[in-house]
């Protein structure tokens, strides 16, 4: 596809329904050839809308009115480029911490939980952030009280795949009635961004799209909590650290690898290799992520229905478990898989 086609398809698919600004905006993107042929010079992976809108933003471009943008955009094009090329697309979203949290909390705790992809940490702090998970008419609230990030989850289903969780209000549902214990807290990321460098949270802000006021946030308030505390995170590829990192997990702790939004970024032979290392280490890993990249978890996938929205799948060692909103806004229990 080419770059007018990519940009015409994230204002249709992606940001419409999400984003009227990056709707409208990309949408003038595709119909601008000067920005096109700029945007071509771009390798490809670096074309992406989600990058060069961000990095407008990131750099204090108009985003209000489109010829605006694309007047501002081709006057400041070699900052824009810099950033482009410098950036990557790292959405760190805390939210999905509602989605890894059932499963964290029914295995043997306490834990050492291990990121790979961890961008700068924010899905580290899974005990520090407060939960409302709606189940039917049943909502089970959970985390600190004062906690600056209220996590809102709406579950539903209750299959064998379901966690045991808790019973309230006289209905039984699967969501935990406590907090995992969580003794050390490491990752690993390509590029770590890092909680206490003002640009790399201005990026991490960037990179929240412009309605979405909720997520942005509950990113600074994740960002508050990561900084009290700042998270060990490598810089390195995770195939290359995973090993290292489950060998460093104290001794009385169960070590836990997860990963979100992660495996799409890697090579079919890469995400077949980090599969097979995880099949070895034998320990807890816990996988949400989008169809297609995790074959093992696709084909264990049971029969469910088609969905309008992407929804990612929650598994534990290759069991799925769970389809999951992508930013940790849902959980659907799943029956239990092949
Ligand atoms: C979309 S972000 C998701 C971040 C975080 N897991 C979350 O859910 O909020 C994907 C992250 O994976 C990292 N990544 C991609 N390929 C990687 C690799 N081979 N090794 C380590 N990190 C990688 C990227 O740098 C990026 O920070």
């Amino acid at each position: 596809m080419d770059t007018a086609g990519r940009y015409r398809q994230f204002a249709a698919m992606e940001a419409r329904g999400n984003s009227p600004s990056y709707e409208r905006l990309s949408s003038a993107v595709s119909g601008d050839t000067g920005l096109l042929a700029l945007i071509d010079e771009l390798p490809p992976p670096k074309r992406q809308p989600n990058l060069l809108l961000g990095a407008v933003r990131f750099l204090g471009g108009p985003i209000d009115d489109e010829s605006a943008f694309r007047d501002w955009t081709a006057r400041h094009w070699p900052r824009v480029r810099a950033t482009v090329l410098e950036r990557r697309t790292q959405t760190n979203e805390p939210g999905r911490c509602a989605a890894l949290l059932p499963v964290l909390a029914r295995l043997p705790q306490p834990l050492a939980l291990i990121e790979v992809g961890a961008s700068a940490g924010l899905c580290l702090y899974p005990d520090r952030y407060r939960y409302l998970y709606r189940h039917g008419d049943v909502v089970t609230a959970l985390g600190p009280a004062d906690s600056p990030v209220v996590l809102e989850c709406l579950t539903t289903g209750s299959g064998s795949g379901a966690p045991p969780g808790g019973d309230r209000g006289g209905a039984v549902v699967p969501e935990p009635v406590r907090l995992p214990e969580i003794a050390w807290r490491a990752g690993v990321d390509l590029n770590p961004l890092d909680v206490t460098d003002p640009q790399d949270v201005r990026w991490l802000e960037s990179l929240v799209w412009p309605e979405q006021h909720q997520r942005l946030a509950r990113l600074r308030g994740a960002v508050r909590i990561a900084r009290a505390e700042p998270p060990e995170l490598v810089r390195g590829d995770l195939n290359g650290t995973i090993r290292e990192l489950v060998a460093a997990a104290p001794a009385g702790a169960t070590p836990v690898v997860f990963h979100s939004a992660v495996i799409a970024y890697l090579t079919p032979d890469e995400r077949e290799s980090f599969a097979a290392t995880m099949r070895e280490l034998a320990c807890p890993w816990i996988s949400n992520e989008g169809p297609g990249v995790l074959p093992e978890v696709d084909r264990r996938l049971p029969d469910v229905p088609a969905t309008e929205h992407l929804l990612f799948t929650l598994a534990l060692n290759e069991r799925p478990l769970a389809r999951t909103g992508p930013h940790g806004q849902s959980l659907e229990w799943l029956p239990s898989g092949g």
